[in-house]
């Protein structure tokens, strides 16, 4: 699929009209044409409110044009357009059509395509019955006559390739246990390094975790399949930097719960328990794809939370790779031990200028904030700001919930340092965030985003967000390191 610039209209089969309510249209139209939209919005069957879409024939110069509905002038803002251009590629879903042309103005055209693109995503990779002419648009152009044009190719390279990003996220948090397995994550990091000289790949197998004594992370892994993997993607270019940004994703390739055994209701999804991970490599991809300055360390922390003979076992007593103990209190709460060797390994080894970890922690967040608005916890107003001024750019949404010293106070053990699970304290999100805290070197900028809520969706809410995988908080970090760079 390509995008595309053009100065004419009627170069594709489909004309992509966004139109506000009650607003005018400045394109140069047939008259045919203007009275069919006339038509329709006398009709009302066509007013252009939020969410609505209608097809509407002529002959010249395009032979089909879809008007879509922005809603009241005064509201419009970058959501309503990301929301519009999701609108219009799901209305385009049942039709055939290989080329569609965009016209509409260029202060949003970011966001309308963005969503335009990422809209289009489907996991189909395992149907073998699909109509292939459908849903399978080629080309795609804008209308432009006044921008710079070498500035708007850039802008529309850049898009597009973010959104092959999501999609490339999307499609391994989608993908069965079965196929994205701890070591299938190594063989993925091991192709964004192949990407880019910039990038260097350091991998430590179960054998070596456990000889160093990264035993969270192992003893996590020890009852699945292809066992624990710490990954390190580390990106530099064009920097002075001697400390990297470093972006900790939890890479579960599948949570039973293990013998704290989640119950049926809960357990057939836990294959997204890898968004975290699969998060980081997209962001990965980008750095090695467009070269944006700076020094950043991708860590990975990859294993099976399975069940069999080598699982391990409530009140079990670890020894993490930071020297602190860890009495086990739930087997399910597996992403913060994997978790916490990877912040301890980042610490030890590269010194980062701060922490990002990027986690399906908890259910709980999605009870705290519903399923589009990601919950973080920060100690640092200055990170936190740039998350969300970076979160302005793509719309993702994210809520800040409060980390007090009771919180991290009230994760220590009984038999051991520390505990995963405090039974009486219920902020769960919270609670999460307080555990890793232990293992946050002193005045480390550290960002905790527990993505369990947005990095899946079990139902269709915004137009450009799939069920499934979602990719999401993938654009928001990527704009991100432009800003930490
Ligand atoms: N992977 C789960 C969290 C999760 C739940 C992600 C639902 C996506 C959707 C995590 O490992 C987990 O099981 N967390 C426990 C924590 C608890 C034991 C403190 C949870 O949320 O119940
Ligand atoms: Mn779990
Ligand atoms: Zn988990």
């Amino acid at each position: 699929m390509k995008v595309k610039i053009s100065n004419k209209i009627g170069i594709a089969e489909i004309l992509i009209l966004p139109i506000i309510k009650n607003g005018h249209i400045h394109l140069n139209l047939s008259k045919n044409t203007k009275n069919q939209i006339n038509n329709a919005l006398q009709t009302k069957d066509f007013t252009g409110d939020e969410d609505e879409t209608l097809m509407i024939y002529d002959e010249n110069p395009s032979k089909r044009i879809l008007l879509v509905g922005l809603g009241n002038k005064k509201d419009l803002n970058s959501l309503n357009y990301r929301q519009a251009g999701g609108n219009a590629r799901n209305a385009l879903k049942k039709i055939k059509a290989a080329s569609v042309e965009i016209a509409m103005e260029q202060k949003y055209l970011w966001p309308f395509l963005e969503a335009f693109l990422l809209a289009g995503y489907k996991f189909n990779k395992y149907k073998t019955d699909i109509d292939k002419d459908k849903h399978n648009i080629q080309d795609i152009y804008i209308l432009n006559e006044s921008k710079d044009l070498k500035d708007l190719q850039q802008e529309l390279e850049e898009i597009t390739q973010n959104c092959q990003m999501m999609d490339y996220v999307r499609d391994m948090v989608n993908a069965p246990a079965e196929e994205m397995s701890p070591s299938e994550l190594v063989a993925q990091a091991q192709k964004v390094a192949n990407l880019s000289t910039n990038i260097k790949l350091k991998v430590l197998d179960q054998k070596k975790l456990k000889k160093l004594g990264l035993n969270a992370i192992y003893t996590v892994g020890k009852s699945g399949k292809s066992g624990s993997y710490l990954i390190l993607l580390e990106y530099k270019y064009q920097t002075k930097n001697k400390n990297p940004y470093s972006f900790i994703g939890k890479g579960i390739s599948f949570d039973t719960g293990g013998l704290h055994l989640k119950p049926r209701d809960n357990i057939s999804d836990m294959h997204l328990d890898m968004a975290g991970a699969a998060t980081v490599l997209g962001l990965f991809h980008k750095l090695a794809l467009n070269k944006i300055p700076g020094y950043f360390l991708g860590v990975i922390a990859t294993a099976e939370n399975a069940i069999g003979p080598d699982a391990y076992h409530p009140n079990d007593i670890i020894k993490t790779y930071s020297g602190k103990t860890v009495e086990i209190k739930n087997t399910d709460a597996e992403g913060r031990l994997v978790l916490c060797d990877a912040i301890s390994y980042s610490n030890k080894h590269y010194k980062p200028a701060c922490i990002i970890d990027i986690a399906t922690l908890t259910g709980a967040a999605t009870v705290s904030v519903g399923d589009e608005i990601t919950p973080f916890t920060s100690n640092n107003s200055d990170l936190t700001k740039k998350l969300l001024s970076a979160a302005k750019k793509t719309d993702d949404l994210f809520w800040q919930l409060p980390l007090e010293k009771f919180h991290i106070k009230a994760t220590k053990g009984k038999n051991a340092d520390l505990t995963n699970f405090t039974k009486h304290m219920p902020g769960q999100v919270i609670m999460g965030a307080a555990f890793l805290a232990n293992f946050i070197a002193d005045n480390t900028p550290w960002l905790h985003l527990d993505i369990a809520s947005t990095s899946w969706q079990d139902r269709k809410i915004l137009s450009y967000i799939p069920e499934g995988g979602t990719g999401v908080p993938l654009l928001t970090l990527i704009e991100l390191v432009k800003k930490l760079g």
